[in-house]
């Protein structure tokens, strides 16, 4: 087998407008029941890709979900010189040759987590073209915590027709520095990071993102030879070291899907257990569900066991960075308290777009009230199926449980939305007893 080293930049393309032309019908009302196992996180494995260019050495990353987003990454190392190769469900990078070619735009302004290449490219070569990624469906989404770090680290950044061009000040590495990020980014925490372990000397990253994907990325670097401590809390240190070598490594589990299989057993009253999961990873997602009445019970390291019932009371939510309630939670959750007694007040404080599921459930017979970032959800008897649109990642998911709770058929529209993050989910749902399927509508 040999690597791949053309880009297929236009197989995600072709694979969005299939799964435009195709709806998903779920009809609601199956009980679920047995074991679904959760695939590798995708926003880990997009970080770990982009840190894969840190060395020339080559590197193998297991438990990497199929999935369009990883694809869409795939595509960038290639484009940007490295040979990646997919067996299963490993990716074997080799990126001996990283060229000064810019990141593809198609592709950056279609998956905004290319853009973190910035940081292992300025860490490797002291130098890096990337267009801005722009906005998208959840926000406006701006970049300039993560230029804001890379200035600090030592890099000249001039931002021109759409494209990031960073280069090193002095000489081509980067100069470890102490940065106070006004928000704890997840990307900008990522981005800088992986700047900071080649540069010289140490770098300090205060109000750091604590996510579980940071951890993993930090620990995929130190396998590789990085000296980092502290990831996961909100100071992390760096220091920097010449060089990094090859490493095997393997991506922890998505706690986004686990947590979305976990409102799946919710809504429909039904027991399921979920596995390979790290129990510490969904700590107010498991709170929440116990405070509107969800049993959850851990069985072993690392299984969950979910026993849905009903009759649920109401509970209010707000998405914080880790370890708050994430905000790529929130609309699922939101599914699950539109059928929950009295009334929820839901507060998204992270995206300021991340909020269009409610019309979407609206149409289900939900009843949502909105202003500005903040959702009243009043608990309804019955959600009732109906066609609707999928706007963003985390929004189709929450149709999809919708759909699974309703009564009648939901038919939902846009699923290339879906299918950036959930790995085989219908066939994941039918195992369990859903009924779910995608046709084409005539
Ligand atoms: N922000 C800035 N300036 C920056 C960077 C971020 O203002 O330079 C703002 C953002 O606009 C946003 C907030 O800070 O309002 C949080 O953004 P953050 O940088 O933390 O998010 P991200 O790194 O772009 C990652 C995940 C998201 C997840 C968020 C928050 C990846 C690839 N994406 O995005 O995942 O919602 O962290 O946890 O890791 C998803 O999987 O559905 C998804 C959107």
């Amino acid at each position: 087998m040999t690597y791949q080293t053309s880009s297929p930049a236009t197989v995600p393309n072709a694979d969005e407008a299939h799964a435009d032309a195709e709806v998903l019908q779920v009809v609601g009302g199956a009980r679920l029941a047995g074991q679904v196992q959760i695939s590798g996180a995708k926003n880990s494995a997009l970080a770990l890709l982009a840190a894969s260019l840190l060395t020339g050495e080559g590197c193998e990353i297991s438990n990497v979900p199929h999935l369009v987003d990883i694809e869409r990454m795939s595509a960038i190392l290639i484009a940007l010189g490295a040979q990646v190769l997919r067996q299963g469900d490993k990716l074997k990078i080799r990126a001996e040759q990283i060229g000064y070619a810019s990141a593809p735009y198609e592709l950056v302004s279609k998956l905004r987590a290319s853009f973190f290449v910035i940081g292992s490219l300025m860490g490797r070569c002291g130098r890096a073209r990337v267009p801005l990624p722009g906005g998208c469906a959840i926000g406006a989404r701006p970049v300039d915590l993560h230029v804001r770090g890379l200035q600090a680290l030592g890099a000249e950044v001039h931002i021109e027709h759409g494209i990031v061009e960073a280069r090193c000040r002095c000489g081509d590495r980067l100069e470890g520095a102490r940065i106070y990020l006004d928000y704890p980014s997840v990307g900008a925490t990522e981005t800088i990071m992986m700047a900071a372990t080649l540069a010289r000397g140490q770098t300090i990253i205060e109000n750091a993102a604590q996510e579980p994907e940071i951890v993993d990325l930090a620990n995929f670097c130190i396998a590789m030879g990085a000296q980092i401590r502290g990831a996961g809390t909100k100071t992390i240190v760096i220091d920097g070291v010449s060089e990094l070598h090859q490493a095997s490594y393997a991506v922890i589990p998505d706690r986004i899907e686990a947590g979305t299989f976990m409102v799946a057993a919710a809504i429909t009253g039904s027991t399921i257990s979920i596995a390979p999961v790290i129990p510490e990873h969904l700590g107010a997602v498991i709170a929440k569900l116990q405070e509107v009445g969800v049993r959850v019970v851990q069985q072993g390291r690392d299984q969950l066991t979910i026993i849905g019932g009903h009759g649920y009371r109401s509970a209010d939510i707000e998405t914080l960075p880790f370890p708050g309630f994430p905000t790529d939670m929130q609309a699922q959750f939101m599914a699950l308290l539109t059928l929950c007694e009295g009334n929820s007040v839901i507060t998204e404080t992270v995206f300021e777009n991340r909020l269009q599921h409610v019309a979407e459930l609206n149409r289900m017979g939900a009843n949502i009230k909105l202003k500005g970032n903040v959702a009243v959800v009043s608990g309804v008897p019955v959600l009732s199926g109906a066609p609707v649109m999928a706007t963003d990642l985390r929004a189709s998911a929450a149709l999809v449980l919708a759909g699974l709770a309703a009564q009648g058929v939901t038919t939902i529209k846009g699923l290339h939305h879906l299918d950036r993050g959930y790995e085989n989910i219908d066939h994941k749902l039918r195992t369990l007893g859903a009924k779910l399927h995608r046709t084409i509508l005539e």
